[in-house]
């Protein structure tokens, strides 16, 4: 099987579940070798041992908060497969949303810790190896629609995107010399929480089906997994710096 990722080295992070599952198997089924980084190691190696039947894979514990456990994630990947290629910064712990006066101190740290400072830890990590990488080294930050919107109770999660989006831009100016592209997804599926609930409550969904201009609720490999495939792979060598929204037309970034 010949896929246009063929051979690229991934790492995916919170790649055990939602977006990040579905970024990991879309990558894989391209033949790129993925690292599955998670918190929870069992959701970890339950993708790995699935993603394993299309190419290497290899299962990664790592709490993304702690730079040192960052650091010892990358060296286990390039040990294992030599180099990064392409590194995707999916995982955060967004519980906490609520009204913007009751925001707690923990809320914000958590995603903040998760977000962009974690964030900031894989690319400073990967850069040696990005930079080095024949076909061009990539980044995809996980950004959302919600912070163009404004999305009410939720302000301690889009402080976190926006400080994504800000560390996207610069990089994107420093790190195009090397040839590395540094790009956003801003997806909409259903994360498992979400769909538990909105199994309750088919009406709400229903509603929040209606905000979104295609009428449909995404699919975390095949919609925003394929986007990733997109901005990993060579047809996207010359787009660095942008948020491609994967969540039908649900927002629009300017
Ligand atoms: N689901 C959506 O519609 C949506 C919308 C906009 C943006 N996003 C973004 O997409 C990304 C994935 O969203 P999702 O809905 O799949 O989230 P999710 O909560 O379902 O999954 C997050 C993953 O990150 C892992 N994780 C959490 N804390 C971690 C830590 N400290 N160290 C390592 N891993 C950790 C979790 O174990 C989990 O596997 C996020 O960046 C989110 O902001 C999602």
């Amino acid at each position: 099987m010949t896929g246009v990722l063929d051979g690229r080295i991934a790492v995916v992070t919170g790649a055990g579940r939602g977006v990040g599952a579905g970024i990991a198997r879309a990558l894989a089924k391209e033949g790129a070798h993925v690292a599955v980084v998670d918190i929870d190691a069992e959701a970890a190696e339950t993708v790995a041992a699935e993603l394993s039947s299309y190419a290497a894979v290899l299962a990664v514990r790592c709490d993304i908060r702690d730079s040192a456990q960052v650091d010892a994630c990358v060296a286990e990947v390039v040990e294992r497969f030599g180099t990064v290629d392409v590194l995707v910064n999916n995982a955060i712990d967004a519980r906490g949303a609520g009204p913007f006066e009751a925001t707690t101190d923990d809320d914000l740290d958590r995603v903040l810790d998760t977000g962009p400072k974690a964030t900031l830890y894989f690319m400073r990590a990967c850069f040696p190896h990005l930079r080095e990488t024949d076909g061009g080294g990539r980044v995809i930050n996980l950004r959302s629609g919600s912070e163009p919107q404004g999305l009410a109770g939720f302000g301690a999660y889009i402080a976190s995107k926006a400080a994504i989006g800000g560390l996207t831009r610069v990089a994107a100016r420093e790190w195009g010399r090397h040839g590395i592209t540094v790009n956003n997804l801003a997806p909409f599926v259903l994360s498992d929480g979400a769909r538990s609930h909105f199994d309750e409550h088919p009406e709400e969904l229903e509603k929040v089906v209606r905000t979104l201009s295609l009428r449909r609720v995404g699919d975390a490999e095949t919609d925003v997994g394929r986007a990733a495939v997109y901005l990993a792979g060579p047809d996207s060598s010359y787009v660095t710096g942008v948020t491609l929204s994967v969540d039908g037309g649900g927002s629009f970034f300017s």
